[in-house]
C-alpha cells in the first residue's frame, strides 16, 4: 500500500519535471552532408574552421547547417538543438534513437532553381537541418536521405572556457569566439584593452566579432553575450604580448 503510494507519488514528480524540462517540439525537416567521417561538414559559414582542433575539443562532427529561417545571418551560430526523428511521419528513423544534440556551423544555402519540396529544402521559409552525417545516423537510416525531424534549442555543454582566436591587424582584429556553453549562440561582444574603455564589437560573418581599435600591446578582456540574455566577462584573456593568429582560451563560460 505504501509502496503503491510513493510510486505513484514519485511517478507525478517526474511527470511534472518533465513538464516543466520538456520543451515544445517544433516540426522540420532533414538531410545530411559532409561524409561518414563528418569531415566535409568542416569550415562552415560559422567560420568555427577544423571542428576537431584544439586536441580534439572543437565542435566536433555533431554538427549541422541551418536554413536561412533558422540561421539568421549568422545570429544562431553556436546554438545547440536536440532533432529528434519524428517516426509518426517516415519509416526512415532509427528505432529506438534518443533525439541528437547538434551545434549550428554552417549556412544551407537556398536553391531556387529547384521547387522547395524537391530539392529546395533550405529556400525560406522552411525550416531545414542539413546535419553531419555522423549526427544524422543517430537518428535516421543512411538509405532515407530526407526525413521529418522535431527539434528544440538545447542547452550546449561544453569543456573548457569559451574561445578566442585573433586574427587581422592593427586597427582591425577579428575574432573568433567559440566554444560557447549554455545557448551557444553569441548576441553581442565587447573587447577592453588595458588601456581602453570597453568598446562594443560588431558581427563581421559568422561567428567573427571584429574592432577597430588599437589594441596591439595591451592585455585584452572580452565581454559576451548570448540570445538568451546572459552575459559573461573574460578578464585579462590575452597577455599583452598577443600575436595575430593565436587563440586563447578564457576561464569563463555559460555553465
Ligand atoms: C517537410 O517537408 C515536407 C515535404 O516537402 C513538407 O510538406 C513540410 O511542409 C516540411 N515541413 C516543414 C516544417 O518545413
Ligand atoms: C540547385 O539544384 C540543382 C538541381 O539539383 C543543381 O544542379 C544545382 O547545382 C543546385 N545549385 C546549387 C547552388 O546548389
Amino acid at each position: 500500500m505504501e509502496k503503491t503510494i510513493l510510486v505513484v507519488f514519485l511517478g507525478l514528480c517526474v511527470s511534472q519535471l518533465g513538464g516543466s524540462v520538456a520543451q515544445q517540439w517544433i516540426p522540420a525537416n532533414a538531410t545530411f552532408y559532409g561524409g561518414s567521417d563528418g569531415s566535409g561538414a568542416m569550415g562552415g559559414s560559422c567560420g568555427y574552421g577544423d571542428l576537431n582542433k584544439y586536441n580534439g575539443a572543437g565542435y566536433g562532427t555533431y554538427t549541422t547547417a541551418l536554413s536561412a529561417t533558422l540561421y539568421g545571418d549568422a545570429k544562431s551560430c553556436g546554438a545547440c538543438y536536440a532533432v529528434a526523428c519524428d517516426s509518426s511521419k517516415t519509416g526512415w528513423c532509427k528505432p529506438g534513437a534518443s533525439p541528437v544534440t547538434v551545434t549550428a556551423t554552417d549556412f544551407c544555402p537556398p536553391n531556387w532553381s529547384v521547387p522547395s519540396d524537391g530539392g529546395g529544402w533550405c529556400n525560406p521559409p522552411r525550416q531545414h537541418f542539413d546535419m553531419s552525417q555522423p549526427a544524422w545516423e543517430a537518428i535516421a537510416v543512411y538509405q532515407g536521405g530526407f526525413v521529418p525531424v522535431k527539434y528544440a534549442r538545447a542547452p550546449c555543454r561544453r569543456t573548457g572556457g569559451i574561445r578566442f582566436s585573433i586574427s587581422g591587424n592593427d586597427y582591425f582584429e577579428l575574432v573568433l569566439i567559440s566554444n560557447v556553453a549554455g545557448s551557444g549562440a553569441v548576441s553581442a561582444a565587447a573587447v577592453k584593452g588595458s588601456n581602453t574603455d570597453w568598446m562594443p564589437m560588431s558581427r563581421n560573418w559568422g561567428s567573427n566579432w571584429q574592432s577597430n581599435a588599437y589594441l596591439t600591446g595591451q592585455s585584452l578582456s572580452f565581454q559576451v553575450q548570448t540570445d538568451d540574455g546572459r552575459s559573461v566577462t573574460a578578464y585579462n584573456v590575452a597577455p599583452p604580448n598577443w600575436q595575430f593568429g593565436n587563440m586563447y582560451e578564457s576561464s569563463v563560460n555559460f555553465w
